[in-house]
């Protein structure tokens, strides 16, 4: 018998809302969930903006679906677009009854914002916390759910397939099973198996990869490059989301803080630091177009000013009521002396989201058997080439539920065709030098901001895949001969994650979206 029915890697909005559902599905069954830091740490937490779902009388599915396939650019997948589209009224309500809380306006409804590419008021959100509130409720559910286990600070080093049981696994191949997980318990440092019926990945994604990033710690892309090495299908990886307007703050402090797009939706403008706006030029939709339009004009204005940072304008807007929508942006830019209704707010666009990851079906399958994604880490042709604003938690919340009425119907207890080996440490010391973990990350993080960036170029490209070989062939050296540590190995996860950006951009052979290479113009 397996350790569980599901074994749940993350405790985001993907991870936790499926864990939820299959618990309360399968009272009998064993859910268990590991996450690798603090229960509630994740991209979800620092989500700001909110949901997109179509609850405005003047909104319309329609409307919906067609901003999405714009900010796409060409590469969303109609049919996925529409299901996803058409869940979110359901998806909100589920998530209402769980505990979750989102602001309502003088009438009763619900106070609906707007962000860039979106054609409609569309944007369900608590304040600007909103991820803080879902994950606050969906551990409150968690917790009180009898047949969930959360383990904290348990690391997920790789996935249990017949590459450790039989032999070497070369090529992706249809029949390969995932039968869980070898974990790191970082509280014992013991290596244990966390074998399970089900695997769910939902680990997040990725912006750690780059120094300069919206991402917390965590997302260091661990399951993508888990999925990986397993040989599952990894589709999209060079849509790289940079959100135009993280606070820039002199030093480069990282993980850097969000000004959400919904300020610019309440009115605030984008102008040089020298108080000239500039989006005009770009889009007619201005500070409204969507991200990789906006993201890549800021970069523009900075190559041909010189200057570190662009500003957001506030100072026109009604300050009480930006204080009600946007407490914690306030705080935040009180904190580091920025008075919002005197001054400018120095902002520079930053690492933000992964479109692509781990391929996944209409039911959150991967190509290799009871593995599931869902969330950042998976792609399921939402996206395309350039996520629409707050379509993420929405499309967590849609396949957390599409997967799981999959697994309900089919699950059985699977046998391993072998005896699962312990994990293997033969051979390796403790780590003595963990400076060159820490340098190496650096030396990603540099080559992928240098030449990975907003504008590529074959040169840049082809240069970072040279150094990438470099820090990867140093790093699997580290890997064979030390005691397995969550540095090393999102070390080696970043690699991999930046390794797979780097080559998916040079087999790009046009410009879509959020990629940009200026030898395909
Ligand atoms: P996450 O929430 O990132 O959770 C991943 C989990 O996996 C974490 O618990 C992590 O610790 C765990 N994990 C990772 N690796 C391992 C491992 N090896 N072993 C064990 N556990 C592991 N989207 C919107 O739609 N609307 C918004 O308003 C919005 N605002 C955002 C603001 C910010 C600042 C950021 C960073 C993102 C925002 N996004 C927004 C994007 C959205 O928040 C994320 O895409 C979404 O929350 C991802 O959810 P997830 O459950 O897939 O991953
Ligand atoms: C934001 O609030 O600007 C982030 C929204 C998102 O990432 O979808």
């Amino acid at each position: 018998m397996p350790n569980s029915d599901f074994l749940i890697i993350g405790s985001g909005i993907a991870g936790l809302t499926f864990a939820v559902k299959v618990a309360q599905a399968c009272p009998d069954k064993k859910v268990t969930i590991i996450t690798k830091a603090d229960e509630s740490e994740s991209n979800t937490k620092y989500a700001q903006g909110g949901i997109a779902v179509v609850l405005n009388e003047n909104d319309s599915f329609d409307k919906h679906v067609e901003d999405t396939l714009r900010a796409g650019d060409g590469l969303c997948d109609l049919e996925v677009v529409n299901m996803v589209i058409k869940e979110g009224p359901e998806r909100l309500k589920e998530i209402i009854e769980i505990g979750a809380r989102f602001d309502v306006n003088y009438s009763g409804g619900f106070d609906l914002g707007k962000e860039g590419g979106h054609s409609e008021n569309r944007i369900v959100h608590h304040k600007d916390i909103t991820g803080y509130e879902i994950e606050r409720a969906l551990l409150h559910k968690i917790y009180t759910t009898s047949n969930i286990e959360i383990y904290s600070h348990h690391f997920a080093i790789d996935l249990i397939t017949e590459h450790q049981i039989k032999k070497k696994v070369t090529e992706p191949n249809p029949d390969l099973t995932c039968y869980g997980a070898y974990v790191l318990n970082q509280k014992t440092g013991k290596i244990e198996k966390y074998t399970a019926n089900i695997t769910m990945l939902a680990s997040g994604g990725t912006g750690q990869v780059y120094g300069h990033t919206t991402n917390p710690l965590i997302a260091t892309g661990d399951g993508i490059a888990m999925a990986y090495r397993a040989k599952a299908k990894i589709k999209d990886m060079e849509f790289i989301q940079f959100h135009p307007t993280a606070l820039y703050e002199p030093g480069g402090v990282s993980p850097s803080f969000l000004i959400s797009e919904a300020v610019r939706g309440f009115g605030a403008k984008l102008k040089t630091r020298k108080g000239k706006a500039f989006m005009h030029k770009y889009d007619e939709r201005k500070e409204l177009a969507s991200r990789d339009i906006v993201s890549k004009a800021i970069d523009n204005e900075l190559k041909n000013s010189g200057d570190d940072y662009v500003c957001l304008d506030c100072t026109h807007l009604d300050i009480e009521l930006f204080k009600q929508h946007f407490p914690n942006i306030y705080k935040k830019c009180q904190g580091i002396g920025i008075d919002i209704s005197k001054e400018l707010i120095p902002v520079v666009p930053a690492s933000h989201y992964l479109c692509g990851g781990i391929s996944v079906n209409e039911h959150g399958q991967t190509s290799i058997k009871n593995l599931f994604a869902c969330g950042e880490c998976s792609h399921t042709g939402l996206h395309g080439a350039n996520r629409l604003a707050s379509n993420s938690l929405l499309e967590a919340l849609v396949y957390a539920e599409r997967s799981y009425k999959k697994v309900i119907k089919d699950i059985v207890d699977i046998v391993p065709p072998g005896e699962i080996p312990e994990w293997n440490e033969e051979g390796t010391t403790e780590p003595d030098e963990l400076v060159l973990i820490t340098h190496n990350r650096m030396e990603l993080q540099a080559v992928m901001r240098d030449y990975v960036g907003i504008v590529r170029s074959d040169k840049r490209l082809n240069r970072a895949l040279k150094r990438l070989h470099l820090l990867y062939k140093e790093t699997e050296e580290l890997y064979d001969t030390t005691k397995v540590s969550p540095q090393l190995c999102e070390l080696r996860n970043l690699i991999t994650i930046g390794y797979l950006i780097v080559k998916q951009s040079i087999a790009r052979t046009e410009n879509k979206g959020a990629y940009y290479n200026k030898n395909l113009d």
